[in-house]
């Protein structure tokens, strides 16, 4: 069922630790993954990709209060607050908000930062128009709970967002796995010993496809269930895995470009058969993620 082991619980919840940990640790975890022109690496285009296609869905619906759980440093939230909505950011890790409120002060970004569980929030019933989360839910082996109570603070006809990064071997990324393992031997020829990072903390990651979540959603009041594969480009570096390292930085804007062109030849050559015409679709067993998304009942 899982790969990684849940280390600090039996039952998994959110692997909280060992986040606060990576979040603590980890240089990478200072990268600010919004920016407001081109996007100047891998993951900058990833987040403006999801944007893209969020704003595609909540066209013609009300997104002026939106919640981000399990938000890290707010980067998906970042887009949404630019645009003019109210945004909360929810995380269970303290050092995580104290970073994403320097990256919201830096990018001239306004929003509540909160301390608190994703299955016990702090926010009465129908308060919000948006509620999303980017690589969360697969932290969980009971995803219901976590469901419901996004479903519980969500307005009628408000819209629920879950990207989430199954453990999937084979998905876009079996492709390059050779890349990156030469990229983590050069990377490792250049550190010196001082400089080598502690290892990352090992996180519990599910491998639960949309055929787990979406009998989750019978009986509950939701309209307008989608699903789609997203993200169907590989992460090239010499660590792939969260919190993602990036490559330096010419080799990221030359990356990024190319990535570009490719995005832009599959939406001229496949636009009509991709979900909502959006190249940033795929089938989902090809993704890096997934989503799932519906509205709460009127
Ligand atoms: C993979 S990170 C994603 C961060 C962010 N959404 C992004 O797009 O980069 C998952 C986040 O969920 C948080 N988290 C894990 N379990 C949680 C829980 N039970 N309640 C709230 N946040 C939780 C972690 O601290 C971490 O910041």
């Amino acid at each position: 069922m899982s790969t990684n082991q849940a280390t600090n619980q039996e039952t998994a919840i959110g692997s909280v630790e060992e986040f606060d940990q990576n979040w603590q640790e980890r240089k990478e975890t200072k990268y600010n993954h919004w920016v407001k022109g081109a996007p100047k690496n891998q993951i900058q285009l990833a987040f403006r990709s999801h944007w893209k296609l969020f704003k595609e869905i909540l066209k013609d619906r009300p997104m002026k209060d939106c919640l981000e759980v399990g938000c890290g440093r707010g980067n998906i939230s970042s887009y949404f607050a630019d645009n003019g909505s109210d945004c909360t950011l929810l995380d269970t890790s303290a050092s995580v908000l104290e970073i994403a409120k320097e990256i919201y002060a830096s990018n001239d970004h306004k929003a509540a930062f909160i301390e608190a569980n994703a299955l016990d929030m702090p926010f009465g019933d129908n308060s919000f128009d948006v509620v999303v989360s980017i690589g969360l839910l697969e932290h969980f082996e009971d995803i219901k709970t976590p469901i419901l109570e996004q479903i519980r603070v969500l307005r009628p006809g408000g819209t629920f967002l879950g990207y989430i990064v199954p453990e999937r071997p084979e998905n876009v990324q079996k492709y390059y796995g050779w890349f990156n393992k030469i990229l983590k031997f050069v990377a490792g020829v250049f550190t010196s010993k001082e400089n080598t990072p502690p290892p990352k903390t090992d996180i519990y990651r599910s491998d639960f496809g949309s055929e787990r979540y979406l009998p989750i959603l019978e009986g509950q009041p939701v309209t307008d269930i989608e699903v789609t594969g997203m993200y169907p480009m590989p992460m090239i570096s010499h660590s792939p895995e969260f919190p993602f390292s990036l490559l330096p930085k010419p080799l990221e804007w030359a990356l990024t470009r190319i990535f570009e062109c490719v995005l832009w030849s599959r939406e001229k050559l496949y636009g009509k058969t991709l979900y909502r015409g959006n190249p940033w679709a795929c089938k989902e067993e090809l993704g890096q993620a997934f989503l799932v998304t519906f509205r709460k009942a009127q």
